[in-house]
């Protein structure tokens, strides 16, 4: 098999074309995704998402491929950077090297030490200001990079896919392109999906200024809205498992074909609401529905395997499925959950200590992200969220800056901070409390798109599994991990 370079700098060879018809299939160290649309029967890429509408030369299909599930891989990121020696559009010094200041891109070298924080882990640089009301102070920023401003902070995240978007209830890991505080609109129950489009139209051309430079007049209205009709047309997902064969074996409901006409909507099967005496969403304590029908099955594509016998790898993956569904899971200390879960609006108070599992987090049926805008904080940025009694799990980030934050008492920084590698939610509205709050991601083709979290910290989704054995004292015995992380392998 050759790999050759191909339009948008994607590698893989089914790439290689101007048009990916559906049923394509883009290999992965899981086995293969497909990325489908419902729209003209595959992915033009000569469309707007695939020009540069900015100056620099990206289009949003640098950082969003189809080979990588709409996001993109380190993997893939690498294999850029060699073949074009770090010249590909992805490596502009705007956000993609690890920092802007005194950086020489001029050799081969400087470009490789410059962008190492994209090539390895696939990390942007996302700078934003503290908001000028904040009720915090950053009080230090140390990053390793030189990136130390104490009033616009760099934060390093990974590209979310730019498909399965009709699922989305928050767009962006901080929420910052849903909600009223940038002028765009949260995204409920009685505004869907007029409020996700508007979002995603005003994310279009944010990103094309940010990313590709842009002058802000282009994409215009018009072509924001075919961008949008473009990325709310797509649906991503394993499509093949490389132990598993095709995903849609002896009953399996794996690849994207399902996707399109799964049922959702706003709260669907909202875990958090359950937990509120009223649905806090809707003026006079409505209930939203969907409130109080908590499911923790979230996942039920491959149910039918379960009949198999054990040795085949396909009994793995619906072990796997029923340890995500139903292993009890511990949840304290999760901000936006133990100290408050009223994100919502009415109510307020937390839950100190939550007997949850998987899918309290992860609760859009077959998709797995929130289907309430819920914004948690799991201690993925937090330096200090190791256990000393499980020797494995904890995350290294040391690659990323340490950021110092102390709540303002009477206009003066006090002795209750924080630090973190990513203030999250706390960036956008200015809230100490929301320090590291972030979206849980939609967990569909997960295998495209190594590493995880939006630091890219977890290398592997069996990082991801010792993770939350370490985080939250989950149990698991070798077998259980290895099922696990088969399961999540062909989402
Ligand atoms: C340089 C890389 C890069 C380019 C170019 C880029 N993006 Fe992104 N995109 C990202 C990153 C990084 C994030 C997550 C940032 C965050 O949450 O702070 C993201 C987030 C998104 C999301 C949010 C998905 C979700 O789940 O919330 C959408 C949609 C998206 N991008 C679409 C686009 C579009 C449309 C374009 C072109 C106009 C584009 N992107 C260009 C890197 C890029
Ligand atoms: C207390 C809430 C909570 C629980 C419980 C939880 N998650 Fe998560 N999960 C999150 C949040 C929030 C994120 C985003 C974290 C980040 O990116 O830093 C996340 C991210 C992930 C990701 C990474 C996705 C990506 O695109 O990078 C995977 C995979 C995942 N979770 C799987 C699981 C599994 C498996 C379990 C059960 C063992 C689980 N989660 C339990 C909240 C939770």
């Amino acid at each position: 098999m050759v790999i050759s370079r191909t339009v948008n700098g994607q590698l893989s060879p089914s790439s290689n074309q101007p048009f990916i018809p559906n049923g394509t299939s883009f290999p992965n160290l899981g086995g293969a995704s497909q990325t489908y649309s419902t729209s003209g029967g595959g992915i033009n890429q000569t469309g707007l998402f695939f020009q540069s509408l900015g100056t620099n030369g990206r289009s949003c299909g640098s950082c969003h491929q189809p080979s990588d599930g709409m996001s993109v891989s380190a993997l893939n990121v690498s294999l850029r950077f060699i073949q074009s020696q770090g010249l590909d559009p992805i490596f502009r010094t705007v956000d993609g090297s690890n920092c802007d200041h005194n950086i020489d891109v001029s050799t081969l070298a400087g470009r490789y030490s410059a962008y190492s924080l994209l090539r390895t882990r696939g990390l942007i640089r996302i700078a934003l200001a503290v908001p000028a009301n904040a009720d915090y102070a950053v009080t230090a920023v140390n990053n390793p990079y030189a990136c130390n401003e104490t009033n616009v902070i760099s934060q390093y995240r990974r590209p979310l896919p730019a498909t399965n978007l009709p699922f989305l209830t928050t767009v962006m890991w901080d929420g910052r392109e849903s909600s009223p505080l940038t002028g765009t609109t949260k995204i409920l129950f009685a505004n869907y999906p007029t409020s996700l489009q508007s979002d995603l139209a005003h994310q279009s051309l944010d990103a094309t200024i940010t990313h590709a430079q842009g002058d802000g007049t282009r994409p215009t209205p018009a072509e924001q809205q075919e961008i949008v009709n473009f990325e709310m047309a797509l649906f991503t997902a394993q499509s093949f498992g490389l132990l598993t064969g095709p995903l849609n074996s002896a009953g399996g409901n794996g690849g994207p074909l399902p996707l399109p006409t799964m049922p959702f909507f706003v709260s669907i099967n909202s875990s958090i609401h359950a937990l509120l005496p009223n649905g806090p969403e809707q003026p006079g304590g409505l209930v939203t529905p969907g409130d109080g029908q908590f499911t923790s099955n979230i996942f039920n594509l491959y149910n039918a395997w379960s009949a198999l016998p054990s040795y085949d790898f396909r009994a793995s993956v619906a072990r796997g499925q029923t340890i995500f569904n139903t292993r009890p899971i511990t949840i304290t200390g999760v901000a936006g959950i133990n100290d408050d879960v009223s994100q919502g609006g009415l109510v307020s108070g937390g839950i100190a200590s939550l007997t949850g599992t998987c899918g309290t987090c992860h609760d859009t049926p077959n998709v797995g992200n929130h289907s309430f805008p819920t914004p948690l904080n799991i201690g993925t940025g937090d330096p200090s969220a190791t256990n000393p009694s499980v020797n494995m799990g904890q995350l290294d980030i040391s690659y990323l800056p340490q950021i110092t934050v102390c709540q303002l008492i009477n206009g003066q920084p006090s002795d209750n901070c924080k630090t973190t590698s990513d203030l999250g939610q706390a960036l956008i509205d200015g809230q100490f409390a929301h320090v590291g709050k972030i979206k849980g991601p939609i967990l569909r083709g997960l295998s495209a798109r190594a590493p995880y979290f939006h630091n890219g910290s977890a290398q592997t989704l069996l990082d991801v599994v010792h993770f939350y054995e370490n985080r939250f004292g989950l149990v698991l015995s070798p077998q259980d991990e290895l099922d696990l992380f088969n399961f999540l392998s062909v989402l």
